[in-house]
């Protein structure tokens, strides 16, 4: 079984986004397991303190250093070959290569800071650093629960159709999926394009690569 451990102060936050669809199947069939471990129970001092202001000044507030370096001992005691991962905008994108590579550890450990982010030292700890995106998030709990569903819908036995993963393996060479439609053929106005309702598989095969490959042009 793949196992997640995900290093958080919010460890609610993952409750309801695992308790449905894909990932809610996924756990209940025993494909994956999901450990969300609050960080400031790793805090030894009286007020259970996991933040502080930075050295120099400026606003905000940063994760200390010892009770997150302490959580992580704590996820690699659990798991000696776990693969840690910080969230931070400051970190290499994530992309669907990544999440393929991630499917092949036997599992990973996110780490989810909040406030300003972290004390520069708690890098050293880590095995990678990822952002979701060029954007800030309040924290990097939307970013792990991206990671971790990213990961959980490749891992094998997940996705019902086999055709799926090819899909994915279609984007990860940096090509977007095709334009799909169903029912009804005309809505408001607008069909389907004919080849789709022609049945000739050769031409939809045509139509749809050439579809994806315009598509990926525009959005680069
Ligand atoms: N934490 C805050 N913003 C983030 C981002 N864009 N990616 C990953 N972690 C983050």
């Amino acid at each position: 079984m793949f196992y997640a451990q995900i290093l958080t102060l919010f460890p609610e936050f993952f409750d309801s986004p695992l308790s449905c669809s894909i990932p809610k199947r996924a756990i209940e069939a025993g494909i994956v397991s999901v450990d969300a471990i609050q960080i400031r129970d790793f805090a030894t001092d009286k007020h259970h303190k996991v933040d502080d202001s930075p050295y120099g000044g400026g606003p905000g507030m940063l994760m200390k250093p010892e009770p997150v370096v302490a959580s992580i001992r704590a996820a690699r005691d659990r798991h000696p070959d776990t693969h840690v991962v910080m969230l931070t905008p400051s970190g290499a994108r994530f992309t669907q290569a990544k999440a393929l590579e991630f499917t092949e550890k036997s599992g990973i450990t996110l780490l989810c800071g909040r406030y300003e982010g972290f004390d520069e030292r708690i890098c050293d700890y880590v095995d990678e650093e990822l952002s979701l995106g060029d954007y800030v998030l309040s924290g990097g709990e939307p970013a792990a629960l991206c990671v971790l569903d990213a990961v959980i819908r490749l891992l094998p036995e997940v996705l019902g159709s086999p055709e799926s993963a090819v899909l994915d393996s279609f984007t990860e060479e940096g090509i977007l999926d095709w334009p799909h439609y169903t029912r009804p053929e005309m809505f408001e106005g607008k069909g389907v394009p004919e080849v789709l309702l022609s049945g000739n598989h050769a031409e939809i095969e045509k139509w749809r690569t050439a579809q994806a490959i315009k598509r990926s042009k525009k959005r680069v």
